[in-house]
């Protein structure tokens, strides 16, 4: 939502890895901003209408001929910038420094000594002391331009921190929006409330209607379908929708039968009740375990899921009459243009997120309200249309659902136990009061058959594996240190209570080198 009623912050990219995190920072201190690729910073830069600039990091060297510049505007424009990393490099050279080519870029921890005061750290640093950051080495200024001077140093850094005060330029060589700068978040703040004098003016509420007038005007008389899976995001959107367009909106929600336990039923009651939303049930589960009784391959199961989903939704459509519009619940990870190793601007977007193939074969139109919002908004979002917690704090849930926590062969018997065990170990998170600290747990059933003793008898029942793992956005993820009592709970109840499990085992493998889901 980039209208000028926000304060804006416009970041533009020069292809650091690292990039989204300064837009994190920037929003979570309650303004917006947006992530360009330096190629159409120029042309953002007008639209957007920014208080404030940030030039990311970036892996070219600027001593290469042909390697990427800020647009001039941004210099002439007499708007605070603060240039991180290459952007300090770049920015250098073109108000007249020298920058020297140096090794090849690479991160480290540095401490830094503060020599002048600076607007970017009052109330955060204090000059003669020592502070923690990360660096990147690389490149290196050797000349400051007319203006600047030197506020910090480390022994690798000479000009770890120059600005221009007056002009309000701040360069840093090191990167103030990874979490191992620990003060970064602070520095970023004073850069946007106190030299930008940006309002905290991103909330949800605006956010809200705003939205709501976008989605009015996008669609007018349309009508708009929206696949419903039950989880936050697309729950999200389609809300949203709801109150943009009433009953123009229609969900379907296709059953594969891979769902967890009650999970289907509670997102009808919800949506049809709570939200009287016009909502289509299709239960397809025999569809769905029939072609994926016999399939042992995990990439082979995820087409298939993909593939009937598509034919689901489309026979469903056809059948309510059809739609000019499909809404999505896709979020800014998942759209954000980043600059690319080879120079141009390439757009990632993960296609588990998208109903792939849908749009074009069905002639619609994409609705996609979320697109300007982190995973956190969304669930702000939610909070602030009405759903309840417990539904926008639940975990994350795979699209191809149980089926890829079932290694070989889907059926309704494996999904059975499944649900059941899952469900428990659950509950026992929940009643520990673990829930909400663990990014995701779930239960794996293990193709593997062991012995062992119930009451009188003998048993050759399944293993069951638990996982839950700690994560910030599921690229990386830590297994979750559980107390061995809480496992030995789980475990005992699992086995006493769900009949085919005779074995419980906890995976303590972090990603990577594992996987969050088994598959
Ligand atoms: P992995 O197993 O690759 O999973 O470490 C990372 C995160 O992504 C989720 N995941 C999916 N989410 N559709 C989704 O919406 C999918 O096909 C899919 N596959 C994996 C997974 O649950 C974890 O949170």
């Amino acid at each position: 939502m980039s209208t000028p009623t926000h304060s804006t912050v416009l970041i533009i990219d020069f292809g650091s890895q690292v990039t989204q995190l300064i837009a994190r920072r920037v929003r979570e201190a309650g303004v917006y901003s947006e992530v360009i690729p330096f190629q159409n910073a120029e042309a953002a830069f007008q639209r957007l209408k920014p208080k404030a600039v940030i030039l990311s990091g970036g892996p070219d060297s600027v001593t290469r001929e042909g390697s990427p510049r800020a647009p001039q505007v941004i210099f002439d424009s007499g708007l605070p910038i603060m240039s991180i990393c290459y952007g300090q490099q770049t920015t250098a050279l073109q108000l007249g420094g020298v920058v020297e080519g140096g090794h090849a870029a690479e991160f480290g921890r540095a401490e830094i000594t503060i020599k002048e005061k600076s607007a970017l750290f009052e109330g955060v640093w204090d000059v003669g002391q020592n502070y923690p950051v990360w660096m990147s080495h690389g490149d290196r200024v050797t000349q400051l331009p007319a203006g600047f001077t030197v506020k910090a140093t480390s022994e690798n850094a000479p000009f770890a921190i120059a600005s221009d005060e007056a002009r309000k330029i701040f360069t840093t060589m090191f990167h103030p929006e990874v979490v191992h700068t620990p003060d970064g978040a602070k520095l970023i703040r004073n850069f946007i409330f106190n030299v930008a004098g940006c309002k905290a003016d991103w909330t949800m509420k605006a956010f809200r209607e705003e939205a709501i007038a976008k989605i009015r005007a996008q669609v007018g008389k349309g009508r708009v379908l929206c696949g419903l899976s039950g989880g936050v995001d697309s729950s999200v959107a389609a809300v949203l929708i709801h109150e943009a367009v009433g009953d123009q909106l229609t969900c379907v929600l296709v059953d594969h039968g891979l769902m967890r336990q009650n999970e289907a039923a509670d997102v009808v009651e919800m949506f049809r009740k709570a939200y009287n939303m016009p909502l289509v049930h299709v239960d397809a589960a025999d569809e769905f375990i029939g072609a994926l009784e016999g399939e042992q391959d995990p990439e082979k199961k995820r087409k298939t899921i993909g593939r009937l989903f598509i034919d689901v939704f489309e026979r469903e459509a056809r059948k309510i009459g059809g739609a000019d519009f499909l809404a999505q619940g896709t979020l800014y990870p998942d759209v954000i243009e980043s600059v690319s190793f080879t120079g141009g601007p390439s757009v990632t977007i993960k296609s588990h997120h998208n109903v792939g193939g849908l749009p074009d074969r069905m002639n619609m139109k994409l609705v996609e309200p979320l697109r300007d919002l982190f995973k956190d908004e969304v669930r702000a979002l939610g909070k602030e249309l009405g759903l309840p917690d417990h539904f926008i704090g639940r975990h994350p849930f795979p699209g191809p659902g149980l089926a890829i926590r079932l290694p070989g062969g889907v059926t309704r018997e494996k999904l059975d136990i499944l649900r059941k065990a899952d469900a428990i170990y659950i509950d026992e998170i929940r009643k520990a009061g673990l829930y909400d600290k663990i990014w995701q747990a779930f239960s794996v059933l293990l193709p593997v058959h062991t012995v062992g003793v119930m009451g009188d008898g003998r048993t050759y029942d399944r293993v069951l594996a638990l996982r839950a793992v700690t994560s910030v956005d599921g690229m990386t993820a830590d297994f979750y240190p559980f107390d061995m009592n809480f496992l030995g709970r789980a475990a005992t109840r699992i086995i006493n209570e769900v009949k085919g499990v005779s074995r419980v085992v906890y995976d303590v493998t972090s990603k990577p080198p594992g996987t969050i889901e088994w598959e």
